[in-house]
Order: C-alpha cells, then sequence, then structure tokens
C-alpha cells in the first residue's frame, strides 16, 4: 500500500518516508505530500485516489483517453519496443519465427509459453486438424447472409453462433473446457472464412481435408473447384504461414482490449471472439489492410503519388495514408519489413503486383517528408500485406478476415492470462462526467 502522509510539514519533505522506487507528489491545492510507489515503470491509478481536498471528496483520477499511456495489464506475451522496432513473442524475435517456425507452432508458443516439443506438437497439430470441421446448421447460418455480405460481417456473426452450439464453452473456469475451445476455435476460424468466402462467390462450399497442412487446408477450402484436382504453390501455402505468424499476436492492440475487456465479464470465449474480430474489422485497425489496397487503386499510377502525399497532407488528419502510421512503433514496422521479403517470393510465382510501384513510390516519398518525418510515421503491418494477398488470389473483403484467422491465437492466449490473472477483475474504466447538474423534468407540451 503507498505510504501516505497528510501532513503539511510533510510537503517539505521533512519527516517523509522517502522510497527509493516512489514518486512524491504534492498537492498544491492543500499543500499535502504523497509518496506514490513505482514498480515496473508505472504508478498504480488507485495510488491517486488517497489524494483529496477533504474527507467527502471522491480523490484524485487519471484520465487517458484512448489509453495513450495507461497500461491495463501485466502481460508475459508479447514484447514490443516500438522506438527500436522491435516484436517478440515470449522472448522469441519476430524474425526467427517467420524464418523458422510455422504457424501452428507460434499458437501453441503464445498460448503454452514454451515451444512444443516435437510429441507435444504432433498432440497439438492433431486436436487442431480434429477440430477443423463445422456443424452443418453453420453452414445455414451462412446461406442466411445476402450474396454481397462483407465476408468480415460474415465472420464475425458466424463465430459469434458458434457460442450456442458448444453449451460447455461457458464453463470458463474449467481448463479443460478452455483447452477444447482454444482448439475449436483456431481450427475452425479458417472453416468459417472460407465458407464466408465462397457465399460470397456463389460457389459450393469445400470441407476440411485432414491431411493437408493448416494454411494449405484454408486455401484448398478457399480456391478449389470441387471438379478438379488443385494444389496450392508451396511458395504460396509457405508465404501465408509466414503472414499469419506475423499476425498471430501484438499485446494490447484495439481488438485484443476487446477481447479481454468482454472477457472480464466472463461470456464464452465465441462471444469475446466475435468481440475482437469487430474490432479489428475497422479501417484504423485490421481493417486498413483492405483500405491501402482501395487507395493504391485510388492512385492508379505512379505519377499520381505527389498529388496524392499533398491531400494527405493538407487533409490534416482527415484523409491518411493508409498503412502509415502506428500508436506504438515509431520505426519501421518489423512485420512490414518481412513482408516486403515475402511479397518477392510471391510475385516470383504469381508475377508482380503492378500496384507495387505505387506502394514504393508511396514509402520512398513519405519516408523523407517532413510531414511524416516528423511525425515518425512509417509502413506499417497493413502497407504491404495487401498486395501479396491480392497477387495471391484474394478479394479485398477478404483480406482482413486473413488478419482475424491467425490473431485468434493471440486472442485466447490473452484471454486465458487474463482469467488467470489475480489482480483482474471486470473491466470498467472511469469517467469525467461533464454533462447537466440535476434539472426537473419538463412535458413536452412546455418544451
Ligand atoms: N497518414 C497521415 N497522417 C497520419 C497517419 C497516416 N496514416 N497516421 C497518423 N497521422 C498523423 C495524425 O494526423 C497526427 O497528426 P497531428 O499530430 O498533426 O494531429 C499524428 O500523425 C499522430 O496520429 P494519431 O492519430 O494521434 O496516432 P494514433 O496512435 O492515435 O493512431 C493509427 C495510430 C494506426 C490509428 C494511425 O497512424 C492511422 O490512422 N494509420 C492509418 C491506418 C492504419 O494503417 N492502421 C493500421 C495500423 S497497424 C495494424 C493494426 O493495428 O491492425
Amino acid at each position: 500500500m503507498p505510504t501516505l502522509d497528510a501532513d503539511k510539514k510533510a510537503a517539505s519533505g521533512v519527516g517523509l518516508e522517502q522510497k527509493e522506487d516512489a514518486l512524491t507528489v504534492i498537492d498544491r491545492r492543500t499543500g499535502k505530500s504523497y509518496e506514490i510507489p513505482i514498480a515496473e515503470g508505472t504508478i498504480r491509478a488507485i495510488d491517486l485516489r488517497q489524494i483529496k481536498i477533504d474527507a467527502q471528496d471522491f480523490g484524485l483520477m487519471s484520465y487517458d483517453p484512448a489509453f495513450m499511456n495507461t497500461a491495463s495489464c501485466k502481460s508475459r506475451i508479447t514484447f514490443i519496443d516500438g522506438d527500436e522496432g522491435i516484436l517478440r513473442y515470449r522472448g522469441y524475435p519476430i524474425e526467427q519465427l517467420a524464418e523458422k517456425s510455422s504457424y501452428l507452432e507460434v499458437a501453441y508458443l503464445l498460448l503454452n509459453g514454451e515451444l512444443p516439443t516435437q510429441a507435444q506438437y504432433d498432440e497439438w497439430v492433431h486436436h487442431i486438424t480434429f477440430h477443423t470441421m463445422l456443424q452443418e446448421s453453420l453452414k445455414k447460418f451462412m446461406d442466411g447472409f445476402n450474396y454481397d455480405a462483407h465476408p468480415m460481417g460474415m465472420l464475425i456473426g458466424t463465430v459469434a453462433a458458434m457460442s450456442t452450439f458448444y453449451p460447455d464453452a461457458h464453463d470458463i473456469h474449467d481448463p479443460v473446457s478452455r483447452q477444447t475451445q482454444a482448439w475449436r476455435l483456431i481450427a475452425k476460424m479458417p472453416t468459417l472464412a472460407a465458407l464466408a468466402y465462397r457465399h460470397s462467390m456463389g460457389m459450393p462450399y469445400i470441407y476440411p481435408d485432414n491431411d493437408l497442412s493448416y494454411t494449405e487446408n484454408f486455401l484448398n477450402m478457399l480456391f478449389k473447384i470441387p471438379s478438379a484436382s488443385w494444389r496450392p504453390d508451396p511458395v504460396l501455402v509457405h508465404a501465408l504461414d509466414v503472414l499469419f505468424i506475423l499476425h498471430a499476436d501484438h499485446e494490447q492492440n484495439c481488438g485484443t482490449h476487446a477481447m479481454r475487456g468482454i472477457g472480464s465479464s466472463h461470456p464464452d470465449p465465441y462471444s469475446a471472439v466475435a468481440g475482437a474480430a469487430a474490432a479489428l474489422y475497422g479501417p484504423l485497425h485490421g481493417g486498413a489492410n483492405e483500405e491501402v489496397l482501395k487507395m493504391l487503386q485510388e492512385i492508379s499510377s505512379v505519377s499520381r503519388v505527389p498529388g496524392f502525399i499533398k491531400e494527405v497532407k493538407e487533409g490534416k488528419g482527415e484523409k491518411r495514408l493508409m498503412g502509415f502510421g502506428h500508436r506504438v512503433y515509431k520505426n519501421y514496422d518489423p512485420r512490414a519489413k518481412i513482408i516486403k521479403r515475402i511479397a518477392d517470393e510471391v510475385f516470383a510465382v504469381t508475377g508482380r503486383n503492378p500496384l507495387l510501384d505505387i506502394a514504393l513510390e508511396l514509402e520512398r516519398i513519405a519516408l523523407q517528408d517532413d510531414y511524416f518525418v516528423k511525425r515518425k510515421l512509417y509502413p506499417n503491418v497493413d502497407f504491404y500485406s495487401g498486395l501479396i494477398y491480392q497477387a495471391m488470389g484474394f478479394p479485398t473483403t477478404v483480406f482482413t478476415v486473413l488478419f482475424a484467422i491467425p490473431r485468434t491465437a493471440g486472442w485466447i492466449a490473452q484471454w486465458e492470462e487474463m482469467l488467470a490473472d489475480p489482480e483482474q477483475k471486470i473491466a470498467r474504466p472511469r469517467q469525467v462526467y461533464l454533462g447537466p447538474g440535476e434539472r426537473n423534468f419538463v412535458p413536452i407540451d412546455r418544451r
């Protein structure tokens, strides 16, 4: 507990217990001085509550719209150093995982904290593969969507509907149930996504194939024509697997925050994942990959890039260079660097995406323009990923779905960590009320 010295004498430091890792705060309204402990580079907002004008005062709160400087949890999953452009899952650099691991191995790592042994990995892959099928009734849900429904809307709706198929999922305090839901969610998200895509294309659904790898099976469910034999190109399978690794977790972003916030009231994880996916859908978050493609198509030629940059600068935040900027990274997003390399491998198979030249020119100009340099705006994960997805044959409306599938592992890992954390409770922020004081109701004929 914080050391509180309400004595005015203490304001001058006399008699105040000096702690090494503490913040001394002097309240100029009262002249009182307080010692607030510092741990892990933070003070606890609740420690401010003791700072009062008088006994009736509620106490001081911190005000932090959009969580610009507030940690809402302690986590051991993902580390980001935004100034240095570092990203690690459970301590492992993203570059090493992207080069040496597979998405399912990374998903295991995120959830369990350690890389699996061969036996653990085989068992894990077996469980995920075993759970890829959907309840047949889920197809009826999908059929209910309009032919032009956005695949993210369909994914969010159907993953929420899964909650009704698995009543055991409500038992979130049972580790066996949580484990089963984790298998189901990671296994079934690609199947749901493929179903949504095939529905929007008016194509027959393809069932999962247990002989294929996670990523290969997903591509098969998306693109296979039932009457023809088809195998996805291994280069594209590998590229998508790396993209899945890069998107698997990213600490306390908007979608993960939604997952933890919804999860904190203890619903089943399908409902929480639906909420997290809805947060991801927004164009400032995972929806940015779709927006980048639309932006590149709108610019349409390299010669129009300077004019577009000018519009962004004059737009004063209204018009943004999509795929640029990040709340945490004030340096090149390490994921964007890896994606740029993967793009070359993909384009060697699919042919070069003609929009790449526009993207490269945007990046070249932006990285030397004062507006972007001063604000430390660099390409983020979404800037180049859409170019790869498009070259691989995905329509733009599926791009954010391709983000949601791998992020599911991160969401579940963060949800599990939240549930196990004795310091966490139902998430319930405070507000600063600025509305009218009490007033009497006026009947409608006298207003
Ligand atoms: N284009 C032009 N100006 C920008 C951009 C951009 N992409 N991003 C930020 N700015 C400006 C912004 O107008 C502000 O300028 P000023 O200080 O003059 O008001 C300054 O830079 C700081 O921006 P902010 O909005 O306060 O920063 P934020 O941390 O709240 O927002 C962001 C982060 C990612 C929402 C924002 O950079 C953005 O909108 N980027 C474009 C959308 C995008 O690519 N999102 C994907 C993010 S990475 C993947 C993911 O999260 O899913």
